[in-house]
């Protein structure tokens, strides 16, 4: 494990600061028309969450020497679909939670049918920034990029995962459907935020990309492992989301297979499978290599 240096909180703090008003200029302001639509997204996007999407595409971008106004394109996008997620999973038809980045739900601030459209609108958002024509000049890397944060998002990703979760309340997984949930419900979408960092840059060896893809599996993977255990360690107020919520979900987690002490192993495991496909990157990777270890060590 890296150490966590007091360099590494403020790149932290400046890429946060950085996403979070490229957020606040990219929404549409509340007091255009719809205004109480406009005014959810925000609610919903700013002043909250631990961007840990964008930090990936901003650590995946320096790897590549990209420039941070085009990564910041793609982190913003990817953010917008994680918030789009986020609000659909606290719908009483899904997870049913009422506090979200220690804030009332959308939906609860709101009512249902605006959370079912500011999600509806942040997701089309997402693909309206990276598919303009200005944001990176080249048209190829754009619709790779378009290409996947659509397949990340979708049936065989995102939305997929959310499926099976909903579907599989009150049954025994088995560990490989539990992975294969996770690394649908959760794993797809960072995986897409490490690739399309990656692909900001100028010039992609293929075999960086498929180093990266092996990094950004096991590490999407550790991130939901770390959510289930932090579910059930940690607390409502520290989360800024209620806690517990899984066991009274009835939902199947790595908690519920293998208890807390061994999803806590596998997390480990999981990340040091992550960082080892990083090797041949060397310094490069060293922001990377930290984000891998605050997914793992974090307590919120
Ligand atoms: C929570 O994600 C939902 C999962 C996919 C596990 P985060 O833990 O990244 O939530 P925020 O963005 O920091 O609020
Ligand atoms: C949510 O998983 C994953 C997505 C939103 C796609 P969880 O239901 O475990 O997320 P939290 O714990 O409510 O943030
Ligand atoms: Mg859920
Ligand atoms: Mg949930
Ligand atoms: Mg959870």
């Amino acid at each position: 494990m890296q150490k966590i240096t007091t360099d590494f909180l403020d790149w932290v703090k400046s890429h946060q600061d950085n996403i979070e008003t490229r957020l606040a200029e990219l929404l549409p302001a509340e007091n255009v028309a719809p205004e109480k639509l406009h005014s959810a997204m925000r609610y919903a996007v700013l002043g909250g969450g631990k961007r840990v999407r964008p930090l990936l595409a901003f650590a995946a971008g320096e790897l590549v020497n990209a420039k941070l106004e085009q990564v910041a394109y793609a982190a913003a996008a990817v953010e917008l679909i994680h918030v789009y997620s986020l609000v659909h999973d606290d719908l009483p038809c899904m997870d049913d939670d009422i506090l979200r980045r220690g804030k009332p739900t959308c939906y609860v601030k709101y009512d249902e049918a605006t959370a079912l459209l500011v999600g509806d609108s942040l997701q089309s958002l997402a693909f309206q920034l990276i598919s303009q024509p200005q944001f990176l000049r080249n048209a190829t890397a754009q619709l790779q990029m378009v290409n996947l944060l659509a397949s990340a998002s979708g049936s065989y990703g995102m939305a997929g995962g959310q499926d099976i979760d909903l579907a599989s309340v009150g049954k025994t997984l088995s560990r490989s459907e539990l992975e294969s949930m996770h690394s649908f419900k959760t794993g797809a979408l960072i995986k897409a935020a490490i690739l399309m960092g990656a692909y900001c840059g100028d010039h992609v060896e293929k075999t960086h990309l498929i180093q990266l893809g092996v990094f950004a599996d096991r590490i999407g993977l550790t991130f939901q492992v770390v959510d289930d255990v932090l579910d059930a360690e940690a607390t409502t107020e520290k989360l800024g989301k209620t806690a517990g919520k899984d066991a009274q979900n009835n939902k199947p987690t790595y908690v519920s297979l293998m208890g807390v002490g061994a999803a806590k192993e596998f997390a480990k495991k999981l990340h040091s499978e992550a960082t080892q496909a990083l090797q041949q990157f060397g310094e490069q990777a060293l922001r990377l290599r930290q984000i891998a270890d605050f997914i793992v060590y974090r307590d919120s």
